[in-house]
């Protein structure tokens, strides 16, 4: 890959402080394993907001998926199909939704919240009609994160031939006077399950539930967005307090073992994103690089649930964690 792009798919912001500790909270944690439990094999099967999952393991959405190999989003989602998990299309994806949603995976549609609601409200039913089960929108952006490696790089625009080929021409918008009204408006305007990513304060948490969120993912952009906020891993239990079981509470952020994803469903989560990874098998090998990524992870959380005594990824608790 141009190692400007490898760039901008593996860093963060500022001094990627947050980047790093969302892998080190999991690499901190420790599983305390049960033993003699009968559990038989493994049944990893999960159903979010009315999607069906072979294991509780989806696609986080990350930008530009035509810079890392020439399939882009369509052959991600290819890997999505064929590993049974869905995959959450960016609002920054450089193929149509139409195209994408050939290759046969379930998708959701992540979306930052768009000033031009007009414009929003043609890209939600461009996207309905495209068969997209649900709608993810990434609430952390108000601004764009200070990543120093796109500066230092000069990586401001895709290159020549390339686009955020559902935007129909116009730059995405970060709009920091965007608040909870805008999400009500969201929420009056489509009947798919609404799933609020990057939050990371309880309060927020709680407000989201209030508001008629169908779901939130605990997230932090991948320590892309503010530097020094804390490790998504760290930050679940206080959110699943606030939330108190009313909505599943997902959670991406450094998970790269199916340990790590044993772990985030253990101290509470329902299902778990993975970015980085993906897109490194997508480089790696195209739709057949993101199933070996998908199905990577899929041994690996059998393997850590027969090894501590669990059946189904609900048998876990968060008991099993120090
Ligand atoms: C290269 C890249 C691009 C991303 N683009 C988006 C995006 O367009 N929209 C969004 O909501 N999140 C985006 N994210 C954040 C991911 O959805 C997710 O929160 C993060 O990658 C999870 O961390 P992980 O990479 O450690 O698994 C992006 C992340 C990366 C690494």
């Amino acid at each position: 890959m141009n190692p400007v792009h490898a760039d901008f798919f593996a860093g963060g912001a500022g001094e990627e402080r947050t980047l790093k500790a969302n892998t080190d909270a999991y690499a901190r944690r420790r599983i305390i394993p049960r033993v003699l439990r009968g559990t038989g094999p493994r049944d990893l099967r999960t159903t979010v907001c009315g999607t069906d999952l072979s294991m509780p393991v989806l696609i986080a959405p990350t930008a530009f998926h035509l810079l890392a190999h020439p399939a882009g989003e369509t052959g991600t989602a290819a890997g999505a199909a064929a590993a049974g998990t869905a995959m959450v299309v960016s609002m920054a994806a450089t193929q149509p939704i139409e195209q994408i949603a050939t290759a046969g995976a379930t998708l959701w549609f992540q979306l930052y919240p768009q000033p031009d609601t007009a414009f929003q409200d043609a890209l939600i039913g461009r996207v309905t009609k495209a068969g997209v089960k649900a709608l993810v929108v990434t609430v952390d952006s108000p601004v764009l994160g200070h990543r120093r490696r796109d500066l230092r790089n000069g990586f401001t625009d895709l290159p020549d031939g390339l686009a955020c080929a559902n935007m129909d021409g116009r730059d995405i918008v970060m709009d920091a006077a965007l608040g909870w009204p805008h999400i009500d408006r969201l929420r009056a305007a489509t009947g798919l399950p609404l799933i609020l990513k990057g939050i990371l304060h309880p309060a927020d948490a709680a407000l989201a539930v209030e508001h008629g969120a169908d779901a939130i993912i605990v997230s932090n952009h991948g320590g892309r967005q503010l530097d020094g906020a804390i490790a998504t891993l760290d930050a679940l239990p206080a959110v699943l307090g606030a939330t108190g079981g009313r909505i599943p509470v997902l959670i991406d952020g450094g998970i790269r073992t199916g340990t790590d994803v044993l772990v985030a469903l253990a101290l509470g989560a329902t299902a778990v994103l993975v970015g980085r990874p993906v897109i490194r098998g997508l480089a790696a090998g195209g739709a057949h690089g993101v199933r070996e990524t998908l199905e990577t992870l899929r041994a690996q959380l059998d393997h850590g649930l027969a090894l501590a005594g669990a059946q189904r990824p609900a048998d876990l608790t968060p008991d099993l964690i120090t």
